[in-house]
């Protein structure tokens, strides 16, 4: 077991699937307390449950990120039901990629409901509470998006884009509280994100990409591993990691 994360409350939005999922295995196999929030209920409580029966401790709460008081409220559940919160994962988001022309107006504001609303009202539930404790870690999920930008990707990179700058930002403001933040910045990953796409060709470019190139979640999750296990006295602001054979 890895000393520092044994034991952490690790709150994590978007655990249903993909990153979030393969993180919450990893981090509970290692010690840590899960709390699991999604939107698909049931998806979270079978995690929940079979990571329990491993012997781990984790909690499921159906959480909508574009709903700041459920955001709220999944971060109480783990205070309420753990007494702390040591990371909060600000995962959950979406990748209707798309040409400007097309104008899918819907899927660029879920885009900032999600990807940005939701990170800023994870860090808005989670400050306070780290800020009492004086101890804390704010892990946010940028992506390579974060770095550049391509056809197709202009809104989903200014998202990701948005939350490397206000992690950056934050950083800076928690210094004097004692509280980490890590942006992670995952190249092509296997998970459901190429299904978030509402346009039917760049849906099938998407699998094509991701069947040729992206790694397994559990990647992502061992990154997050480390940014948590490092001695309290080392907080790993950045991680951007690609598939070795991905050029984007
Ligand atoms: N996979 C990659 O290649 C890659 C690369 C770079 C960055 N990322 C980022 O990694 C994060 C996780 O994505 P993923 O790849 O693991 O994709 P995924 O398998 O589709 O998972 C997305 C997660 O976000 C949740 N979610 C979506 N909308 C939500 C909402 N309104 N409220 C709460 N949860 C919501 C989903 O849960 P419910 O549907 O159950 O709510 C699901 O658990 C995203 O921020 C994505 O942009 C992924």
């Amino acid at each position: 077991m890895s000393s520092n994360i044994e034991g952490k409350v690790v709150v994590i939005t978007g655990a249903s699937s993909g990153l979030g999922e393969a993180t919450a295995r990893l981090l509970s196999a290692q010690g840590a307390v899960v709390v699991l929030g999604a939107r698909r209920t049931e998806r979270i409580e079978a995690l929940a449950q079979e990571l329990i029966g491993l012997g781990g401790r984790a909690l499921a709460q159906t959480t909508d990120v574009t709903k700041r008081e459920q955001v709220q409220a999944l971060v109480d559940a783990a205070v309420q039901s753990f007494g702390r919160v040591d990371v909060m994962i600000n995962n959950a988001g979406l990748m209707p990629h798309s040409l400007l022309e097309r104008g899918k107006v819907e899927d660029w504001e879920r885009m900032i409901d999600v990807n940005i609303k939701g990170v800023l009202y994870g860090i808005a539930a989670a400050l306070p509470v780290m800020q009492s404790q004086k101890s804390g870690h704010v892990i946010n999920v940028s992506s390579v998006a974060g770095h550049k930008v391509g056809p197709g990707g202009a809104v989903y990179s200014a998202t990701k884009h948005a939350v490397r700058v206000l992690s950056e930002g934050l950083r800076q403001e928690v210094k004097p509280h004692n509280i980490r933040t890590t942006v992670i910045s995952p190249g092509a990953v296997a998970t459901e994100l190429p299904g978030s796409a509402t346009e039917a060709d760049v849906a099938k470019s998407l699998q094509d990409f991701y069947a040729a190139y992206a790694i397994s979640a559990d990647s992502f999750a061992r990154a997050v591993a480390f940014a948590i296990s490092q001695p309290e006295d080392m907080d790993v602001n950045e991680i951007l990691f690609r598939p070795t054979r991905q050029e984007y």
